[in-house]
Order: structure tokens, then C-alpha cells, then sequence
């Protein structure tokens, strides 16, 4: 040491003394942190396990996202497991959806769709193109939807401004529609110049007066854009029914109030129905007059518990005539994605689209409706093989909403409902908006699109049918408790004609 100059002796000397304050310091912060856990009385870890108790609450906060990468298995994790989402990341890279070795999914699970494969597969050259299937043919503007596979309603709001203008420009790309959410309509979903579905919620966010119901004028306004192709009435929504949209207060900035008529910074919630109609007649009557201003296609939204409001609404269509009838029915799934919603509602409440699907496709059926109401799926159907069951359960067509997410490279961190969104998707904040690069997502949404497509496509052509659309309840067995499979054209997933009054089944009001 004494060879040491006397400048650096001097470094040396400072050094000590910091370390020697520092160590001070943090023994000082560490028996005033001791005390405080001992004093404190709301948390039992803490009190009994002064300052060792702490690192739980942040092994727990890290634990949530390491998880994804050191411990959970590739089929582990919900709602949605690595398998699922790296195949939505390769497809929106443009890696095909090709993997090695084998599957990884168990396939004698309950509840496991496999698709029948028939002995001669059609050839690529027989291969027929989906043709475009017209919504609405009594309205004035009927719509000739060109894609089976489109974009969920998220709303503006929920979704960040790249986000929105990702879909936006994707969605044009790949030829897709773009539902807005019940947020209404900003200049970001119209950039790219895609078909918009215009969502009205329980609030009429973007078509609304001041009282808070619909405002005739500003339908009128909404329709004469010509990218809006139709209108979605909006009952309810899979992870929240009998709750209406809930936006909270640090993610209403100033544009996102502008756009939906509220004040800034105050949460927007929703009524958790419309306040204008509480039976099937007053239902019909809404969407009647919507179509009637707007001159465009009108269907509703819900997700499915009760069924025989169905029937009572099918009825009143029979009644009525088959005009009356919804252009479209949006069925979603109990386990929906949403932005922020409470768990009790999200966990306990609400069909899932495995059953309420073939169900509403059934009942569509029994009243000859099923040609006049299409029938759109949504839910967790983000895979080929998802989206092909639903086709052939009798969808005619898929909303994918976390699907097209992850293709912006959400990496289900899900703090959705914050305004911390890691990766700009549901974020205000615009430096965490900065990772968001709307041309490089925007091909990544349009990617994602075309391999899904393709990837239906290639089951339905697996089945011997030449287009996706030609694949029904026969090609696809389910697999039973016994791990034998049955096929789904025999599964019974009606209700009977009186099942309104069978005992334990559900009526249209409990
Ligand atoms: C961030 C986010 C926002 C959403 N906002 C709406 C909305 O405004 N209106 C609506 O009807 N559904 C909304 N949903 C639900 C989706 O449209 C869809 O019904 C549901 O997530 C199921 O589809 P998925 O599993 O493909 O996401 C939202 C979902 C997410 C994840
Ligand atoms: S990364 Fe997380 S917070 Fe962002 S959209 Fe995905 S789940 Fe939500």
C-alpha cells in the first residue's frame, strides 16, 4: 500500500469513508424498515418476518414476469401459453407457422376438437378462394365482407394510438375488417382505410347527445364514412356481462375523452345496459331504427348465459318478418379479453364459445334464420385450429381481438388497465409508445391474417373440402372423458323447444 502514490491513497481513503457511510446508511434504513414492519398492522408476513418479509411482495411482483421464460411449460399458461402465442409471434414475423418434431398439445384431453382428415386430400389446384358473403341484404347498404378471420372490437381508449393505427393499416393490408369498440370512432382507425365496424356500447361513445342516447344526427354522420360498413349493438361483452365498459381515469386523456363526448380524466364507465330497451321487441326496435338512419348493416354483440331470450327474439323476427331479423350476432365467449374488468364477472360468468356457438347456430337454425343472421365467433379463437372449429361449428365468421395484440407485440404482461403497458399496446404514456412502431406492426397484423387463412385453409383442404367455409359439424370429433372421440355432428348442444321451462335450464330472465 505505501508504494501507492499519494493521490491514490487519498481515492482509496474517500472510498473507504463512502462505503463506511453507505454501509451506515443502509444498516440505519434497515432497522428503521424493521421497526415499521414490526409497528405495522396490515400485513401479517411483514409483522411476523420484519424486513426478510418484504422480498415476497417483490418475488411475487418478478415472479409474474419470469415466469413466461424460466419456469412455466410451453402449454402451462393462461390465458393464453407460450405455444400459442410464439406461434402468433412467428406468423407476424413471417416464420410461417411451421414447427418441429411434434406436438406438444394433448390431444386426448376433453373437450379436444380433432379435425377428420379424409384419405385424399384435396389438391392445392382444387382448392377453391373464400368468396366474399354479403351481411345485411334489406339494408339500403349491404355489406360484402371479404374475410372470414377480422379484428375484435377494442376500443380506442383501451388500445393505445399506434396500436389502433397498426390494425388499421394491417387491416387494409390483409383485407380485413376493424370493429372500433364501444369507444367510438377516431381518425387512427380510419388511416390505413380499412372496413371499420362501428361498435355503439351501452354509453354511444362517438354517437351519443348529451343526455347520453343516441344521437340520430351523429349516426347519420357516422354512416356517411364510407369505410364504416356496419354497425354492432353491443349487449354484452364475455369478460364482463351485465357490466358496461370501464376505461380507468389515467387512461382518458384529452383525445380519448374529445372522441368519446366525456370529461378528461374522469373514468368512463358505461351503464351496464341500454337504458332504452329491456326486452326482445325493444332490442329489434333499436336495431331497426340504426339500420333505418344509417342505411347499413345492424347487428348486435353478447356473450351467451341464458338462452331463451334467443328464441323469444326469434319468435318476434318470425312475427315480425325477417327484415326485422340482426343483420349479424356477435357471439362471445365467457372467456373474453378485455381491458379492465372485475374478476369476479370475468372468472364465474358467461358461456364459452365451445358451447354457446354451436348452441346459437342451432336455435338460428330450428327458426330458419340461419342464412338471414350471421353468425360471427369470437374468443379465444387465435389458432388455425380454433378458427377452423368455429367455422365448422356454423360461424360464418371469426373476431380475433388478443390474437391481432400479440402480433403487436403485447407479451401478455397484462396490465392492460394501468397505462403501463411495457410495450405501447395499451398505453397513453408516449415514451412507452416509442416500442410500438406502427409500419413494422402494421405488416406484422397483416402477416398474422394471411397465415391464419392459409392455415384454415390447409385443415379444411385436410377434410376434403375446397374452402373453409364448406367445413361443417361432420369433420370435426371431440374427444370425451373416456379419451374416445365423438363426432360434433352428434353432440347435442340444443336446448329443447320448450327449454325455456326445462327444470335447471335458464330462461331469458332467471
Ligand atoms: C384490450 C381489449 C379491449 C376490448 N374492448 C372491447 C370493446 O370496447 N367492446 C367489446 O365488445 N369488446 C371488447 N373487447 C373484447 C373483444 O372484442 C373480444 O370479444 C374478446 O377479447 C374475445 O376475443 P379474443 O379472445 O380474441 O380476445 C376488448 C378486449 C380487449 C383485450
Ligand atoms: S403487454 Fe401486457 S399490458 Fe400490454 S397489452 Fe399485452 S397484456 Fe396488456
Amino acid at each position: 500500500m505505501s508504494m501507492l502514490p499519494q493521490w491514490a491513497m487519498d481515492a482509496l481513503n474517500i472510498l473507504t469513508q463512502l462505503l463506511v457511510l453507505a454501509l451506515g446508511a443502509a444498516a440505519l434504513a434497515m432497522i428503521v424498515m424493521y421497526i415499521i414492519d414490526r409497528a405495522q398492522t396490515a400485513d401479517a408476513v411483514r409483522r411476523n418476518y420484519p424486513l426478510v418479509g418484504r422480498f415476497r411482495n417483490l418475488f411475487t411482483t418478478l415472479g409474474e414476469f419470469f415466469r413466461q421464460y424460466f419456469f412455466a411449460m410451453d402449454r402451462e399458461e393462461l390465458p393464453f401459453n407460450r405455444a400459442e402465442r410464439d406461434w402468433v409471434y412467428r406468423s407476424a414475423q413471417g416464420e410461417g407457422g411451421t414447427v418441429p418434431f411434434g406436438s406438444t398439445k394433448p390431444m386426448d384431453k376433453a373437450g379436444t376438437a380433432l379435425f377428420v382428415n379424409c384419405a385424399f386430400p384435396l389438391l392445392d389446384d382444387h382448392a377453391a378462394a373464400t368468396e366474399p358473403l354479403r351481411i345485411g341484404p334489406h339494408a339500403r347498404h349491404p355489406y360484402d365482407a371479404p374475410s372470414f378471420f377480422n379484428i375484435s372490437g377494442m376500443s380506442y381508449g383501451a388500445l393505445s394510438k399506434p396500436a389502433v393505427q397498426a390494425l388499421s393499416r394491417g387491416a387494409a393490408k390483409a383485407g380485413i375488417w376493424l370493429n372500433t369498440g364501444e369507444g367510438g370512432l377516431s381518425p387512427w382507425h380510419l388511416e390505413g382505410g380499412c372496413d371499420i365496424v362501428f361498435q355503439i356500447g351501452t354509453a354511444k361513445y362517438g354517437v351519443r347527445n348529451a343526455a347520453g342516447g343516441l344521437d340520430d344526427q351523429r349516426l347519420r354522420d357516422m354512416a356517411d364514412i364510407d369505410a364504416v360498413k356496419m354497425f354492432e349493438l353491443k349487449l354484452s361483452q364475455g369478460a364482463k356481462p351485465g357490466k358496461g365498459g370501464i376505461l380507468p381515469a389515467e387512461k382518458v386523456s384529452a383525445e380519448v375523452a374529445e372522441i368519446r363526448g366525456i370529461p378528461v380524466g374522469e373514468a368512463s364507465i358505461s351503464p351496464n345496459r341500454h337504458p332504452e330497451f329491456d326486452d326482445v321487441d325493444g332490442l329489434l326496435d333499436m336495431i331497426g331504427h340504426i339500420r333505418e338512419v344509417t342505411g347499413k348493416p345492424v347487428g348486435l354483440k353478447a356473450v351467451i348465459g341464458a338462452h331463451g331470450w334467443i328464441e323469444d327474439m326469434c319468435e318476434a323476427v318470425t312475427r315480425r318478418g325477417t327484415e326485422s331479423a340482426p343483420d349479424f350476432f356477435t357471439i362471445d365467449s365467457g372467456d373474453g379479453g378485455t381491458g379492465a374488468a372485475p374478476m369476479a364477472l370475468m372468472d364465474n360468468v358467461g358461456l364459452t364459445i365451445r358451447e354457446s356457438l354451436p348452441m346459437v347456430v342451432d336455435i338460428l337454425e330450428r327458426y330458419g334464420l340461419r342464412g338471414r343472421v350471421r353468425v360471427i365467433a369470437t374468443g379465444k379463437l387465435l389458432l388455425p385450429g380454433a378458427v377452423a372449429w368455429a367455422l365448422a361449428a356454423g360461424a360464418d365468421f371469426v373476431q380475433c381481438g388478443r390474437g391481432f395484440m400479440f402480433s403487436l407485440g403485447c407479451i401478455q404482461a397484462m396490465k392492460c388497465h394501468r397505462n403501463t403497458c411495457p410495450t405501447g399496446v395499451t398505453t397513453h404514456d408516449k415514451r412507452l409508445q416509442r416500442g410500438l412502431v406502427v409500419t413494422d406492426k402494421a405488416e406484422r397484423v397483416a402477416r398474422y391474417a394471411d397465415t391464419i387463412r392459409s392455415h384454415v385453409e390447409m385443415i379444411a383442404h385436410s377434410c376434403g373440402v375446397a374452402e373453409p367455409r364448406q367445413l361443417r359439424r361432420k369433420h370435426v370429433r371431440i374427444v370425451q372423458e373416456n379419451g374416445r372421440s365423438l363426432p360434433m355432428s352428434v353432440i347435442d348442444f340444443m336446448p329443447p323447444p320448450d327449454g325455456r321451462n326445462r327444470p335447471g335450464d335458464m330462461p331469458s330472465q332467471p
